[in-house]
């Protein structure tokens, strides 16, 4: 039986660029391809969470006009309950996306548009639903005054709390002591602790340092090392899962987010929702685009059952 996950977070248009380097300043260069579709941390982590099983409510805001009508064309047969403010004030906001022709590799600016204004206010319209989760997740793309409130209601009710601390940012510890889960990437995990994390060994020292900042546990997504557990009783390193040719990694940390709660939200234990996180997120890389590359739970159990 799986409980409610309800996710706090920002949907934008993704615009991808993939080209063989960034132009420098001043400079144009002729781009491979250009693809649209849906982004947004939090609604490709809503996707991924809901198309590996898990029973998804997705609170944002967005404006009105056609980007809006994308979030909603990902969602409703993905399953995703939209929770969304309108605000015909602003607009839905977009990211722009660089994708490395020879690697895959990204680099990203994102624009939040309405979402950037999501309040303390909408969260506490929605503490009902919060406080009634199994799993709480956000990340921070909007602001963190709303993500830090989500925290709070979702701990007082009970719910399994993720931070996932996408992009970087300066996050009090009274913040992090509220989260069961915090799952920063390398650089994420960097910018947090000021611990630099090139290695597992690295990667565990940072773990460390983020529980002594409160968090419950620590997981870190290692790209292609998969990713560190650390909790009070266990460190472990979960490999990563290979299901084919890499052929764009955006998106990667937001399908392990999603696979990670909807695990989660079934009563699996961490390690093993870690593993199934890794299995979402090897699969999503063999795909292009971000909300458009999540796996189905059929084929996270087979690429699981493969090992
Ligand atoms: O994690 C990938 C996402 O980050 C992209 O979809 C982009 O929209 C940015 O928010």
């Amino acid at each position: 039986m799986s409980g409610t996950i309800v996710i706090l977070g920002i949907f934008v248009a993704d615009t991808s660029y993939r080209a063989e380097r960034q132009p420098r300043m001043g400079e144009t260069i002729l781009g491979k391809s250009f693809a649209l579709g849906p982004g947004g941390k939090g609604s490709n982590q809503s996707v991924a969470a809901a198309m590996a099983g898990g029973k998804v409510h997705f609170i944002t805001r967005l404006g009105c006009d056609p980007f809006a009508d994308m979030a909603r064309a990902i969602w409703e047969p993905a399953g995703v309950v939209p929770e969304v403010t309108e605000d015909p004030d602003s607009y839905t906001g977009a990211a722009y996306i660089f994708i490395e022709d020879g690697t895959g590799n990204n680099a990203i600016i994102v624009s939040p548009g309405a979402a950037a204004n999501i309040s303390v206010a909408d969260v506490e319209r929605h503490a009902g639903l919060i406080g009634g989760a199994v799993v709480f997740v956000t990340q921070l793309e909007q602001p963190l005054p709303a993500a830090h409130r989500g925290l709070e209601i979702a701990r007082a009710g009970g719910a399994v709390t993720i931070l996932n601390p996408a992009p970087a940012a300066a996050i009090p510890a009274e913040m992090v002591a509220l989260c069961d889960y915090v799952t920063p990437n390398e650089s994420e995990a960097e910018g947090i602790t000021g611990l630099p994390v090139t290695s597992v060994e690295d990667a565990v020292n940072a773990a460390k340092a983020l529980r002594a900042m409160g968090a419950g546990a620590a997981i870190l997504t290692l790209g292609e090392n998969g990713a560190l557990y650390h909790d009070a009783e266990r460190t472990v390193h979960v490999p990563p899962f290979s299901a084919g040719p890499v052929v764009e990694t955006t998106g990667a940390g937001d399908a392990f987010n999603g696979a990670f709660a909807a695990a989660l939200s079934r009563g699996v234990d961490p390690v093993e929702a870690v593993r199934f996180g890794c299995a979402g997120a090897g699969i999503s890389v063999t795909r292009p685009g971000t909300a458009a590359s999540m796996p189905k739970l059929a084929e996270i159990e087979a690429l699981l059952a493969r090992g």
